[in-house]
């Protein structure tokens, strides 16, 4: 597990880039619980940072996709998946499995 960011970085229902090891993250904070996702949509690689998240899901700003943030799974095109990274935290830390 890699040291990520604080927990106060990330504001309540707000989004956060982070690159780690060359990797651009996503993190959303929703009322404390943290998800970390690949920063590139599955679909056509647009970027997620501007992404509205609802009800669990994170919808991408190009063609409106849906991703659940927990598994990265897409009910409207099962064949695509958003990867997603496995989170902890420690106390005000997150951390993150790169895999
Ligand atoms: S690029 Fe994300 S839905 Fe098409």
């Amino acid at each position: 597990m890699i040291s990520a960011a604080k927990i106060s970085d990330i504001p309540n229902f707000g989004k956060k880039v982070i690159t780690i090891s060359g990797q651009e993250l996503l993190f959303v904070n929703i009322k404390g619980n943290i998800f970390a996702v690949e920063n590139e949509c599955p679909h056509q690689g647009s970027p997620l940072n501007a992404a509205v998240v609802k009800d669990g899901s994170i919808s991408c700003p190009r063609h409106g996709y849906r991703f659940n943030l927990a598994d990265g799974s897409c009910s409207d095109h099962p064949e695509l998946t958003l990867k997603t990274y496995r989170v902890e935290l420690s106390g005000d830390e997150i951390l993150v499995d790169l895999g």
